[in-house]
């Protein structure tokens, strides 16, 4: 992808006293005395913030936080505990917090080699719309533009879109240029076999997804309440599990298109029941066709989850989204841990993102043998429904010019 990138306007020396605007995603979860509870997002904020103090530049960095009321300021919706966070991890002469800037759109007084944050960026009326006029202010505050929100780069707002149609040069920050990167490297010229995992509760929510993942990979890994519809689809009694019944038709159309191919979508041979949903119900071990009426599915087997785990050792690429079961109650965790494990342990270029499974990496510690951790929600799985994000498309459109 063409795009101009931050690092390459450092090198070329034209970042020094210069005033640089970055758009962050520190969109941190927060507990409800407002603590954060999670900062992945702001620690992997942190190389852009860094290179641009380093080259001498006047920063100021800005992010969206929850989805506040424009114009309206409340407490909870201050970057406040953001500062903070940011401060510590910077150190000094940060160390008690980020200075932090409210009402900045009409100008921000920052001198080469200082750092300030700006308030809560969807505070300002116009962000959500992307309206001209107040884009064209925030470009006015800066002679760069850096986007570094790979997790709001699905959304074309001020900060992520507009501001780059105006501002003097408009680049991608570390990264959003890794996500791009890795990404690419997952789906554009993949190493093969290339497998996908898609799992979670709904069919619906990622139909897009599986039939543009079905045109692309070697296999079509199907988990949770996904996969009982594929079951169903394979004319397999599920019970009373998590399922889709009007979707078997499309998940029939994606089972054949990859078959087609010459492409499969490995169906369960053994399943994990219970008859209540639970952390403490009697987990067994059955084949999908002996499901009782009164039974759920929670996670595949141990046979199912082996022999997925063979097809991953020997993958090229893995792109993983969605655990396999019910992995927040230890009964029903296996699948998704022999699968977490065995991305862990293959050579192949494993890309993964979602909240729930960077929940199941974080908790089985493999954060280290994944090739590339997404720091998207939405915009990860937009990625792997096969769109161009609005925020690529403006930095190309800039690069090209
Ligand atoms: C996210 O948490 O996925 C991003 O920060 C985007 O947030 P949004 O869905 O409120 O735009």
């Amino acid at each position: 992808m063409n795009i101009l990138r931050f690092q390459d306007l450092i090198q070329q020396g034209r970042v020094r006293g210069r005033r640089v605007f970055i758009r962050a995603d520190l969109n941190v979860p927060q507990d409800d005395a407002g603590r954060i509870t999670e900062d992945t997002r702001i620690r992997a904020s942190l190389p852009c913030i860094r290179m641009a103090l380093d080259a001498g530049a006047a920063v100021m960095v800005t992010s969206h936080l929850g989805r506040p009321t424009e114009g309206q300021f409340k407490p909870e919706d201050s970057l406040a505990p953001v500062a903070l966070r940011l401060g510590e991890l910077l150190g000094p002469p940060y160390q008690r917090g980020v200075p932090l800037r409210a009402n900045w759109v009409d100008g921000v007084q920052v001198a080469p080699g200082e750092l300030v944050l700006l308030e809560n960026c969807r505070l300002n009326k116009g962000e959500k719309k992307n309206d001209e006029a107040l884009a064209r202010k925030l470009a006015a505050l800066c002679d760069i533009f850096v986007n570094d929100a790979f997790g709001t780069a699905h959304r074309a707002e001020a900060t992520t879109y507009g501001i780059a149609q105006f501002a003097p040069l408009a680049c991608a920050g570390p990264l959003l240029a890794a996500e791009i990167d890795a990404i690419g490297k997952a789906l554009s010229n993949p190493r093969r076999p290339l497998l996908a995992i898609v799992a979670g509760s709904k069919v619906s929510t990622k139909l897009t997804i599986l039939q543009s993942l079905a045109a692309k990979v070697d296999g079509l890994i199907v988990g949770g309440g996904i996969a009982n519809t594929f079951m169903l689809a394979a004319g397999l009694p599920i019970g009373k599990s998590l399922a889709e019944p009007a979707l078997v038709d499309q998940a029939r159309t994606v089972m054949q298109a990859m078959k087609a191919r010459g492409a499969e979508v490995p169906i369960p041979h053994d399943v994990v029941v219970a008859t209540e949903f639970a952390g403490g119900a009697k987990a067994i071990v059955k084949s999908p066709r002996e499901v009782a009426a009164d039974e759920m599915i929670l996670d595949i087997g141990p046979a199912t989850a082996s022999a997925l785990a063979a097809k991953l050792g020997a993958a090229g690429t893995i792109v993983w989204n969605g655990p396999v079961g019910v992995f927040e109650f230890d009964a029903f965790a296996k699948g998704t841990e022999t699968i977490a494990r065995a991305i862990a342990a293959s050579s192949a270029f494993s890309i993964a993102g979602g909240g729930d499974t960077l929940a199941a990496i974080a908790k089985y510690g493999i954060e280290k043998e994944i090739g590339y951790i997404s720091t998207g929600g939405g915009a990860f799985l937009e990625v792997l429904e096969g769109k161009t994000l609005p925020a690529f498309e403006i930095l190309q459109r800039r690069a090209d010019g």
